[in-house]
Parts: structure tokens; sequence; C-alpha cells
């Protein structure tokens, strides 16, 4: 048996590798057919003349340059029938060499999913690859091959707007999330019919941008950079990403386009990257806002040099790379390397054998209209949902309540819910593709109960005129409902705020209602996390509820009446006030740690705010409770080749199953550069029966000790560290110390 396996093996490599040889042997050839026209067209990238999302620049002939082979991708062009025709001028070109359609699939093609951050607060690995992998079903079969997704930033600033985007603060949850959705973009493999290209962006260290504010600048030192903001791009890498985008940023005085540190010294060069990058929209020729390029021949010839392979939208590549290799400024094999990067990829798609093959509408119907996906959103979107307030029990409600007031701007929004970075499909009726919060509610609860519905006010501005009207019917009912927040349009890409409370005058119709005496639950909807604190500390339930997508009414209605027990945890820190940001749970202990809220002697703190944040990293209640015990190592000392193994139980004391995230922090006590005061290194999120206990286990190896000293060696250090096991970053329910040896 053993001699078959191995002969197997032996073959499938060779096929493989012969597989791949002739992938590589393809291009070769290819490019040698090539003029240097042809090649730099590769390069060359526009946005299709229906939706922009960027500044764009209108040019008439594209339909000329593609059959000239001029051009090597087109962006925000959806649907078999646009793609085809697309297509179709390319195969009139020389050498047919077929187009790459690039889409913004974010969070669902035409199935939406909650936004990323709000994903990521699910923490459930599974829900979150499966829907980039229905992203993925449904975007191949409208004619995309590619997603400039995933958007890894690590974010720790809430008024930058893009934080919608991405997995939040954490490195660890991040590089495991970001793993995730590039596999569920990609499926098996690169040229199945349902896979799409991932693009892993923004590379790099955009979240960290001065003021939270869209597009400025990034100064770090090089140990943050790689401790903090390199990992999740690592992680995607690792999990087989096919393209890189760069950023808009400078990261220490250089763009990221421009960058050969980070496109060449480490993507390229120490983590082996095959793959090709895109730079972000027009940021080649931005260069030169910057200060960085002094024309666009300047800035082709900085960004071709640092590596970035093909050009989002700038034409510097199509407008100067020529005269460079002309006036030698630049060589070939330079241009070479991007272009067969670029049809490397055209071939792993399959696209040389059938330009078409992702062009099948009677494919795209049945995928787009799949009621299995429709689930998978509604699922997700109710694991996304976190739990910060349930005093005395409101929640869940009964299906039997009398009558229900639903109070708020969002409640009869449709498109609202699909938040930032939606595919905005045309000819789409949001009334049929979204379920709004009510309809939610009307499907939810049985004919016996009333429902009742005041705006109460604008999202925006100071009217109170529907306070009145609002009051009248909440006095009317059992519980009140309230879904309040932000525009969808309030968070994403250049949708950043430097004051980040709820807008207008919501908290005060929030504060109206309260006042009524009855039961009151709010709703947050947002892509990032807000500041509301008359809520937090007076209304006694809050879910927030991010921007859930086409499923939102079920699955808000699906927690609200207890369906689904909620089992969220925040992904990132939710600060009281905007004077706190930067504020994030894994920080240093400075030399003047303040022990509490009121030790003000020469401590690090505010004299006028707590340090602590409105609610921590981790944070999510439950409608039952947890118990936390028998925390247990398997060793107390342990050399860098061993591992501990650290058990704990885990019960369901209330009285509803539910679902915990149980978190595994680790703070390393002393090192040659100082250390945060705890590290989440492990989670399980476990499913419990009431009265179920389970034994979670953690293995804690040398790597989750290890990190990034005053050499940038990435290496762990003999010393004293504690490990805790808490519900949040803040609920430590266990704890326990060991010791790493020489
Ligand atoms: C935008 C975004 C980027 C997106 C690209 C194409 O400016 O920064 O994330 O993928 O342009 O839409």
């Amino acid at each position: 048996m053993k001699k078959i396996v191995t002969t197997t093996l032996l073959l499938a490599s060779f096929f493989a590798f012969s597989q791949s040889k002739t992938i590589d042997q393809k291009v070769d050839a290819l490019l040698k057919q090539m003029t240097l026209e042809e090649k730099i067209g590769q390069l060359n990238q526009y946005n299709d003349d229906s939706k922009a999302t960027g500044p764009i620049t209108v040019d008439n002939d594209k339909a000329s340059q593609i059959r000239n082979g001029q051009v090597g991708s087109l962006l925000n062009c959806l649907g078999t029938e646009r793609t085809r025709s697309w297509q179709k001028l390319a195969m009139e070109s020389r050498l047919k060499i077929p187009l790459l359609f690039g889409q913004d699939v974010i969070h669902g093609y035409k199935t939406t999913f909650p936004v990323p951050l709000g994903e990521a607060a699910s923490w459930d690995l599974e829900a979150i690859q499966k829907a980039a992998r229905i992203a993925a079903v449904e975007a191949s079969a409208s004619g995309i091959h590619w997603t400039f997704a995933p958007m890894v930033d690590i974010a720790r600033d809430p008024r930058w707007g893009r934080v919608m985007e991405g997995a939040g603060e954490d490195p660890y949850l991040g590089s495991l999330i970001a793993k995730a959705r590039v596999i569920g973009f990609q499926g098996e493999k690169l040229g199945g019919i349902d896979a799409v290209m991932a693009c892993v962006k923004h590379f790099a260290a955009y979240g960290a941008a001065v003021g939270g504010r869209d597009y400025n600048s990034v100064d770090m030192s090089e140990r943050m950079l790689w401790e903090i903001y390199l990992p999740p791009f690592k992680a995607a890498l690792d999990a087989g990403a096919a393209t890189f985008m760069n950023s808009f940023n400078d990261l220490n005085g250089i763009p990221a386009t421009g960058n050969k540190y980070l496109q060449r010294d480490i993507l390229k060069g120490k983590w082996g990257f095959k793959g090709f990058v895109v730079s972000d929209w027009g940021s080649i020729g931005e260069m030169q806002n910057h200060g960085y390029a002094k024309d666009g021949k300047e800035a082709a010839y900085l960004a071709i040099t640092a590596g970035s392979d093909m050009d989002m939208e700038s034409r510097c590549y199509k407008n100067n790379l020529e005269a460079l290799l002309k006036e030698k400024r630049i060589d070939i094999q330079l241009v070479d390397d991007a272009v067969k990067r670029i049809l490397r990829k055209k071939f792993e798609l399959g696209l040389f054998d059938d330009p078409y093959r992702f062009c099948n509408p009677e494919r795209e119907k049945a995928a787009l209209n799949n009621p299995e996906h429709t689930k998978a959103a509604r699922e997700i979107g109710a694991k996304s949902i976190v739990l910060l307030k349930n005093d005395s029990n409101v929640l869940p409600l009964s299906k039997d309540t009398k009558t229900i007031a639903f109070i708020g701007p969002l409640v009869k929004e449709y498109k609202q819910n699909m938040g930032f970075w939606d595919v905005d499909l045309p000819g789409v009726d949001y009334e049929k593709l979204v379920v709004s919060q009510w309809d939610g509610l009307q499907n939810k609860v049985g004919k016996n109960t009333k429902l009742l519905y005041a705006k109460g006010c604008e999202i925006e501005g100071d009217n109170k005129d529907g306070f009145a009207e609002a009051v009248k019917i909440a006095s009317q009912a059992d519980v009140v409902i309230m879904s309040i927040g932000e525009k969808r349009d309030m968070s994403g890409e250049a949708k950043s705020r430097s004051n980040i409370h709820v807008p207008g005058v919501q908290e005060e119709l929030v504060k109206a209602i309260q006042a009524t005496g009855k039961p009151v639950v709010v709703l947050i909807n947002t892509g990032r996390p807000l500041i509301f604190n008359y809520t937090a500390d007076n209304v006694p339930a809050i879910l927030y509820t991010w921007w859930l997508g086409t499923e939102a009414g079920n699955s808000i209605a699906d927690v609200l009446f207890g369906d689904v027990n909620p089992g969220g945890k925040l992904p990132m820190t939710f600060p009281r006030e905007v004077g706190q940001i930067p504020i994030y749970y894994n920080h240093f202990n400075t030399g003047r740690p303040a022990k509490n809220d009121t030790d003000l002697n020469y401590t690090s703190a505010y004299i006028d705010l707590s340090i602590s944040p409105k609610f921590p990293f981790g944070f999510g209640l439950s409608y039952t409770t947890f118990q936390y015990s028998d925390l247990k190592l398997s060793k107390k000392k342990m050399k860098n080749n061993e591992t501990i193994e650290v058990t704990a139980n885990i019960t369901n004391t209330g009285k509803y199953g539910g679902e915990e995230v149980v978190q595994l922090y680790l703070r390393d006590k002393f090192g040659s550069v100082v250390r945060p005061i705890k590290e989440l290194k492990g989670f399980e999120k476990i499913k419990l029966n009431v009265g179920e206990t389970k034994t979670v286990k953690f293995v804690i190896d040398n790597q989750k000790l290890s990190f990034y000293n005053d050499k940038l060696e990435f290496k762990s250090e003999p010393g004293d560290f504690d490990v805790m096991i808490g519900s949040s970053s803040e609920d430590i329910r266990l704890k326990e110390d060991f010791e790493l040896l020489n």
C-alpha cells in the first residue's frame, strides 16, 4: 500500500510541477511574442465607464485601446453581458490576451453579508470563510475574476472610516480572519469556476493614518510595523493570496506605491510572493501630490522599480514606461517581470483556454438567486451582533408581546443596511433584495402582536418635530425598540469623522423615549465604533448591529426574540470620548500606570476622563451566563522547543443555550523591549447547552511567545509569563503563570 501511495504522490507532484512548468513555459513563450506596447498594456488597468470608486479620468478610446492590446484589466465592470462585451474586444487583439475583471466584492456580491468589521465580531472563522466563498460563487458567475479583498489593515482609530472594511485592532484575530477570507474567495485553487483571485490590501499600514484621516501619513517604527501591521498580510500570503494591492499612504516618508522596502524587500523578497501587486486607484500618479515624484514619468520610474506591477487608473505606466526604457533608466527585465506575474494569473484562471468561462448567463442567474446564500447571510448576520447591555433581562423579547413600538430613522430603511462597499448592482430593487428591520420584526411576531412605528428624527440634523409622535406611540407600547446610528456612507472610504458620536439628535430621541419609563432596546447601526454614552449609561438593552446586509431585518429579529442567542465580541476597543483615541487593549504598561480612575498622582491618566474604554476589545454579552473554572497548565516551566497545554472548563450556567468566545491572552512580564500588558494568542468559539460544560484547550508554543526585538529578530526570550483566559480582554476569569526557560 505504501508503495502505491508514494508512487501516486510522486506522479501528482510531477504532474503539478509539469503543470506549473507548463504555465511558466506558456508565459515565457507568450512574452517573446509581445511588443513593448503590448507588454505595457498588460500593466494598465482602467475603470469601466459605469460606477467609479475613485476620481475618474474619461478616455473615449478605451475600446480601441483594448483591441490594440493596450489594456490588461478593467475594474467596476459588472455582469456576464458587460464583461463578455469587453472581453470580445480583447479577443480581437493581435495576441488575444484576455482581460482581467476586478471588483470590490468586500462583503458579498448580490447577497450581502455584514460589513467586514461586523463579520469579524462573530469571531466565527468558518462562517466568515463561508461568506467569502458565497461572494466568490456569485461574483465569478457574474464575470468577475478578482476581488479587491480582503482588506486586512489593522486599525486602532475609529475616526478612520475604513475600519468598517477590516477585522479590527488585533493582529492575531486579524490574521486568522485574513486567512479565512482568502481561502473563501479563492476556494480549493485558482482556476476553479467559482474561484476569484483575492487581493490583500492595503499594503501597508494604511490603518495607522495620522488623526484617523483617510489617505493621511503614517509614521511608525519598523518594529511596530512588523509586530502589529504586517502579520495579517503574511497570513493572507501564506493562505495563497494571488495578488496584493498597495496603499495610498506614505510610510515613514515613502509612499507605499513607491516603497521598495515594502514591495521588493519584504513582499517579493523575504516573503517570496509570486503573484502581482496592483496599485491602489491612481496611487502611482499621486506620488506627485506626495511630493515624491516630480512628474508622471518619475512616478512611473519609482513605482516600477519599487515593485508595483499593475497601474490602476493613473496611466503613468501607459504614458511613460516606453520613454524610461528608451532612456535606459529602467531595464526591460522590470517590465517583463511585472508582465509575467500578471500573465501567470490569467493562465491559472483558465482565461487563455476560455476567456468567457466566467460569462455564463444561466449560471449567473442561478448563483444570484440561491436561497442557501440568503440563509447563510441571515445566520452570519445574527452571529455578528454584539449584545452590549441587557439589564434586568429585557431581552430576549417574547413573540407574544402585545404591543411593540419600533422607533428611529433606520427602522424602515432598506439600502442603508448594506453598509459601505456593497456592490452597487444596476437595476436592483432594494425593497425586494433587503429585509428591512421593520420587515424582520413583522416576519417574526405573531398576529396578536400590534406593531407601532415612528421615525422620530432623521439621522443627521437637529429637527425634533418627530419626537412627540414617537413618545406618544412609545407610551402605548409594552416594549420599545429603537434603531439609530450612522448613514451607511458615514463609514467607508474617505469617510473619516472627527466626532464619532451617534449623529444628529438621535440620542436625545433615546432620552425622550427612555423618559416614558417603558423598557427600551436600542439597536446601533454603523460601520465603526461609535460614542453613545447617554444610551450606554441609561438604556437597559443595547445590540450593536453594524450593517448586516441583505438579511439584516431577519438577523436582528432572530436575536431580539431569542431564536439566536447573541455571541458576538467586539473586534475593536470602543472609546468613551474621541480624546482617548488611539485606544487599544494590547498597550504597554508605561512606567507610571494608573491603578484605577482615581489614581492620578503622577500617573499615565487623564485628569478629566477615565483611561478605560467604554467597551473593551473582545467584549460581548449573552442571554445566558458562562462560568470559567479549572484552569490547568500541563507544566509550569517550558523550554523553547516544548509546549504547554492550557485547559479550562466552561459551563453554561444560565437559561439559554448559547455560544461563547473563550479568549486566551498572554503577558510577557519582562523583555528586551517593553511588552504589551496582554496579547490575544488564542480563542475558541464554543456552543453550550444549558448546564453543559466543555473543556477548551490551547497549546502555547514558542511561536506564541515570540515577538520582534529591537534588532527585528522574531524570537522569544526566557522569563515569566501570565496566562489569562477570559470572556473579553478585560473580563479575565482565570489566571496562571509559567516560566520560559533558556
Ligand atoms: C479604492 C480603494 C481600494 C479599492 C480600489 C478600487 O480607492 O482604496 O480599496 O479596491 O479603489 O475600487
